[in-house]
Parts: structure tokens; sequence; C-alpha cells
């Protein structure tokens, strides 16, 4: 089917007190990939890209390349422009085939962050693109936005509140103790901060970091009410992980589509595992 507006399917979510999971995608390798195992699971699924897999490909062949992948599958997808901090790279996906975009401008006062993200929200709207807005700060390192644990800043239901109402955004991301990459130290998560997140916001709650959190964490982040679940770190260590476990035990092949196929299979199972652990199986 054709891509999909996420709002719909976030609202599900959030009312069905499942999670979508929303990957990371750097190529056209990951992007069946994740189609892939959506369709396995029958779950609906979030294709993403972070603003450095734009500049590498440019809008228009993401755009194509998720519209391909999608159009064969019988699961709902959507193409979303995640932590988009250039306002250029954010006009052009609104333009041109994006289904939604994240303005993060979290790193700026709450004023500039709600003048910032209204200013996407408007023009978003007016192409039918959905909006994600963050507010406080999410640690860890995603493309060249690198936030150390102790300058994490966590999200509170009333800033929450007044960020959606003053924004209007469709989603929200929030600072909950979760961080991009792998964690180099205990994280000190805030499960009931989110709970209280999603009660209050009144919009679809977003999980950032999602990689390397143990599934009893995952589980307690889907019951306390997040709707979507993002997922990049654990892709790219699969995927190059795949490549040199091929690579190591077939040092003489010399067939790339062997290779790529290994580590194609690999991110199916990775990712549909995710999809279980988010409840979203079996909901497409
Ligand atoms: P991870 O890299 O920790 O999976 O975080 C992904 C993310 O939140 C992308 O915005």
């Amino acid at each position: 089917m054709p891509l999909v507006h996420p709002v719909a399917m976030l609202q599900a979510a959030r009312e069905g007190r499942y999670c979508v999971g929303a990957f990371n995608v750097v190529d056209y390798l990951t992007i069946e990939a994740v189609v892939e195992a959506a369709e396995a699971q029958r779950a609906p699924v979030i294709l993403q890209t972070s603003s450095g897999t734009v500049k590498r490909f440019g809008v228009p062949i993401l755009v194509q390349m998720a519209e391909m992948a999608a159009g064969a599958s019988p699961v709902p997808v959507a193409l979303h422009l995640d932590h988009g901090t250039d306002r250029e790279v954010i006009r052009q996906a609104i333009h041109e085939g994006y289904n939604s975009v994240m303005i993060d401008a979290s790193a700026h006062p709450l004023q500039e962050n709600i003048a910032r993200t209204r200013d996407v929200v408007e023009e978003s709207h007016s192409h039918g693109v959905a909006v994600e807005g963050e507010i406080g700060v999410v640690a860890g390192t995603e493309d060249d936005i690198v936030v150390q644990q102790d300058d994490a800043i966590y999200t509170t239901p009333e800033e929450a509140l007044q960020f959606r109402e003053s924004t209007g955004i469709d989603f929200l991301a929030a600072a909950i103790g979760t961080a991009h990459g792998f964690y180099k130290v205990q994280p000190r998560l805030d499960i009931d901060c989110l709970r209280k997140l999603a009660e209050t916001a009144g919009c679809p709650m977003v999980v950032h970091g999602g990689t390397g959190l143990p599934s009893d964490v995952v589980t307690k982040l889907v019951a306390a009410g997040g709707a979507k679940f993002n997922v990049s770190t654990q892709i790219k260590q699969t995927y190059i992980d795949g490549l040199y476990e091929y690579v190591d035990s077939h040092r003489t092949e010399y067939h790339p589509l062997k290779l790529l196929n290994h580590a194609r299979k690999e991110l199916v199972e990775m990712i549909g595992q995710y999809m279980t652990l988010l409840g979203s199986a079996g909901k497409a």
C-alpha cells in the first residue's frame, strides 16, 4: 500500500497500549529488512531517517526507496524524518513526500523551542504532514547531536502540556532518562514520568534511545504509555556484525548478494523481536 500518515497509526497504538517501532534506516537493504519484518509480524511500522542519511542520499531517493518497499507491502508503513535540526532538510521532507517530520529544537530555551516547533507545525500541517516535537534533553549521540547523561533534562507533565498546546504537535518526544546509543552507564529511567506525560500531554508519546534497553524495561515503557519506540544503533550494529560474521566464515567467497542477504536476514529477525516486545506484532 502507499506510505501512510503516522497519526492514526500512533493513536491506535496509544489506545491499544502498544508501541509502533520506528527504525532508523540507512539504505535500501535496511528499508527492505524493516518492511519484511513488519510483513512477517503483521505490524504497522515507521521507517525513519536521520538528517545524516538525508544528506547522504537526498530526500527524493529516500522517498522513492520507501515508496517502493511500502507499495509492495500489505502492512502500513510511514516515512519519518528523525531529529530534524536543519530547517532546509525539514522543509524538503515536508514538501517531497515524508509523512512526518521531527523538529528537534530541544537544545534551545523553551520559548524558542516552541517558536521553532510551531513554525514547522504550520508548514507541515498545511501539507498534510505530521510533526514530532521534543522537550527536555535526551542524552547520548545521534548523528552530530551529543549530550552527556548528566546534561539530560527530564520533561515535566506541565511543560509537556504547555508545549503541545502552544505548538500543535502530533506526537511528543520526552526526556525520561533513555539515551541514544549503547548505554555506557546505567540509565536513570523515570518510567513513572512517562506514565504521567502520557496521561497529561494529550498526544502519543515517543520513546527515544531504544537500543540496549532490557526487555523488561521495554515492556514497562510500553505499559506506561509509549506509542512510538525509536531504534537506531541496534540496526547499525546488527547490520555491520552480520557483514563481519559472514565475511569471517566465507573469506574466499566473492558473492556480495550472499553477504548482504545474510545481514538482511539477521536484521529481519532482530526487528521482528522488537515488534513482538513492543506489542505491535499482529496489529496490522
Ligand atoms: P538508539 O540509537 O539508542 O536506538 O536511539 C534511537 C533514537 O532514539 C533515534 O531518534
